[in-house]
């Protein structure tokens, strides 16, 4: 077969592949109550999930596991905020003004969809369609909007909706131009209903506002972190992509404050030899657009990420989603194009992962410079800065304003009192500004209490003096990565997932012992009293040893019983049979994966199965050092 050919159709074969693993595991997911749509019996709310028993397990585990790799390891301050947030907040942030995403409306139905998303299964389906019978430069041409679709404003989504004929996707119905729709839920706070609220749309702001305090708390030292895990809301416009796109979600993230004149982090060569697949703007842009693995090291060095620390949590991220159970090759790290990036963002940065619905963004690591505390600085009149004593003092030139309170008081009256304040708080950069004006005669313009006043040398005395200083005050930087807990549940179970190749019916999820909902299952291999109260003092043990199990009493064969806890990706079933009572008073210990088995005393399995779960023992250490059980036949039951 040519090769194009059979690339062709080893990419049909893959895409199958791909739809059963997500139709296999979704069914089992939903079915063994993993999640659930919310208010299923009134019939759901598209956006809205329920994590069941397993999911739930999974969910605090993973969270647990967050928390000991980040929170713990770099001494974060963690906070908890309310979810419902006054409006000066959010409007400070920006997020009242522009947290919004391009929607079209069916120009029949006035069904709504994201305008981006239209376009990209628009692209891709063109793309993928032999019949479309591109020419190559119609193609480069369509994978270059595809590759930049990020990077699109509302006008520019609209020429390209126009430009590729894109029309409603069930209907085929004609669609409007594309317009921002704001995501944030409002809400009013209290009774009179007269306050303006939101609940928010991440766990952020929450640590920007309490910038002030942490760095008391942290004695004013500069770098630290903090940290919040918690709900965030998104009333997303068309989600449809299960757990991926949800209205309300988990989010966990960090804001770590630096000096922005030193990015480097003290624990950068941990992690620089991690060597994750970047995908650069240059290689995004460039014909082949595929990611290189690429170490953070070399990264770095080559200034394709632009620091050190920034650098040091995409290690970390990596480091905790292959920990968890993500596959390394089917992980990548993309950068924001530089239109896509915000305006004063210095690099960002995406953890995508691959799984059914394409490559997914699970991570946000971003360097958002002073602009989130300056913004609530300026909203809130509260200073969100830093102090740096200098090693040496030093001597600069500082401009030095004095208002004159004398003449603004006659000059203005009672309305002078904001200018007043406004002046005594001027920054050496608006200091600066004032004093160009005057220097080429002109009064300068100062924005104060809501309105504009025109200030003269005569109100406001502007000398430069040289000082010595011992130190300064700076809007630190910050680094954020924000992770999405949802997210990257959903890609890990489909990694996870597979079908035993002895038969297809039975699926499994291959867990990771700390990530499983389980630890281990307990079961009696017939139902007869004195192995039935065997089982239950083992599973006394394992939860006296901090390890959730489950003890399966049914009369069901051992084969089913086996088949039910692979399902939920338990990683041991212990089984007591007739020589636990009658014979030497062992166990038989199964593993999930090989599905082989040991026989472990019934005092010492509880402890074995501990270091089992913690890695201070391995599968194989234990085949090495236990007598092997043959197992039943465990499709034959
Ligand atoms: P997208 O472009 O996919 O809407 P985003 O760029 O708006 O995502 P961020 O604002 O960077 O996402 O949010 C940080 C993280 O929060 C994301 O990486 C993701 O894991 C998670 N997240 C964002 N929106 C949702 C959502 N609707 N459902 C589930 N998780 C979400
Ligand atoms: N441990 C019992 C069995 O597999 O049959």
């Amino acid at each position: 077969m040519a090769s194009a050919a059979k690339a062709a159709v080893e990419a049909v074969q893959d895409g199958v592949k791909k739809l059963a693993v997500k139709e296999g595991s979704t069914n089992v997911l939903e079915r063994r109550l993993f999640f659930i749509p919310s208010f299923k019996i009134y019939g759901s709310v598209a956006g809205f999930y329920d994590f069941g028993p397993p999911g739930c397990a999974i969910k605090q585990n993973v969270t647990q596991l967050w928390r000991q790799h980040f929170i713990l390891e770099e001494s974060m301050l963690e906070v908890e905020c309310p979810a419902v947030t006054p409006e000066a907040v959010l409007k400070a942030s920006g997020h009242v003004d522009r947290f919004t995403d391009f929607m079209v409306t069916d120009a029949k139905t006035g069904d709504c969809h994201r305008a981006d998303h239209l376009l990209k299964a628009a692209l891709e389906a063109l793309l993928e369609d032999p019949k479309a019978g591109l020419m190559p430069e119609k193609k480069s041409e369509a994978e270059d909007v595809l590759a930049r679709i990020d990077e699109l404003d509302g006008p520019g989504l609209g020429a390209a909706l126009t430009k590729y004929g894109v029309k409603a996707p069930e209907t085929k119905n004609d669609i409007s131009a594309p317009f921002p729709f704001n995501l944030m839920f409002k809400t009013s706070i209290g009774p009179k209903g007269d306050t303006v609220g939101y609940l928010r749309p991440e766990t952020a702001q929450g640590i920007f506002v309490n910038f002030k305090d942490l760095l008391y708390y942290n004695g004013g030292k500069l770098p630290f972190a903090a940290a919040q895990i918690g709900q965030s809301y998104r009333n997303e416009i068309s989600p449809r992509a299960g757990l991926l796109r949800v209205r309300e979600f988990t989010q966990a993230e960090i804001e770590h404050f630096v000096n922005p004149d030193d990015k480097d982090h003290p624990k950068f060569a941990s992690v620089q030899d991690v060597t994750p697949l970047l995908f650069s703007c240059a290689l995004q842009t460039n014909e082949a657009k595929r990611p290189e693995a690429m170490s953070l090291g070399d990264a770095v060095a080559q200034k394709i990420i632009a620091n050190q620390t920034l650098a040091y949590f995409i290690g970390r991220t990596y480091l905790f989603l292959v920990g968890i159970g993500i596959a390394s090759e089917r992980l990548r790290f993309r950068q924001h194009l530089p239109n896509e990036m915000a305006h004063y963002a210095e690099d960002c940065w995406d953890a995508e992962v691959e799984c059914s619905y394409g490559w997914v963004e699970c991570v946000g690591l971003a360097d958002r410079s002073a602009y989130d505390l300056r913004a609530h600085s300026a909203a809130s009149k509260t200073p969100l800065e830093a102090y740096e004593k200098f090693a040496e003092p030093r001597y600069e030139q500082v401009l030095v304003a004095k208002p004159n309170k004398a003449a603004i008081g006659k000059q203005f009256k009672k309305e002078g009192k904001p200018l007043q304040e406004s002046l005594d708080a001027l920054t050496q950069e608006d200091a600066a500004c004032i004093k160009k004006s005057f220097d080429e005669g002109k009064p300068a313009t100062v924005s104060a209490g809501g309105r504009d006043f025109e200030v003269t040398p005569a109100l406001l005395d502007i000398k430069q003096e040289e000082q010595k200083l011992s130190g300064r005050k700076f809007t630190p930087s910050v680094i954020e990565p924000s992770f999405g807990i949802g997210r990257i549940i959903y890609c890990m179970f489909e990694h996870a997932y597979y079908a035993r190749e002895s038969n297809e019916d039975k699926s499994v999820f291959r867990f990771k012992a700390a990530v499983a909902p389980l630890k281990a299952a307990v079961f009696p291999l017939v139902q007869q009293p004195e192995l039935n109260a065997t089982a239950r003092s083992i599973s006394a043990a394992l939860t006296r040893a901090g390890l959730a199990n489950t003890v399966d009493t049914t009369g069901t064969t051992i084969g089913k019983r086996y088949a039910r806890t692979d399902e939920l990706g338990v990683p041991y079933d212990i089984t007591v049979d007739r020589t636990t009572i009658d014979g030497d008073g062992s166990v038989t210990l199964r593993e999930r994966d090989t599905t082989a088995q040991v026989r472990v005393h019934q005092d010492a399995v509880a402890e074995l199965v501990q270091q089992l779960v913690t890695g201070a023992v391995t599968w194989q250490m234990v085949l090495d050092t236990h007598p092997a059980q043959q197992p039943a036949a465990e499709d034959n039951t």
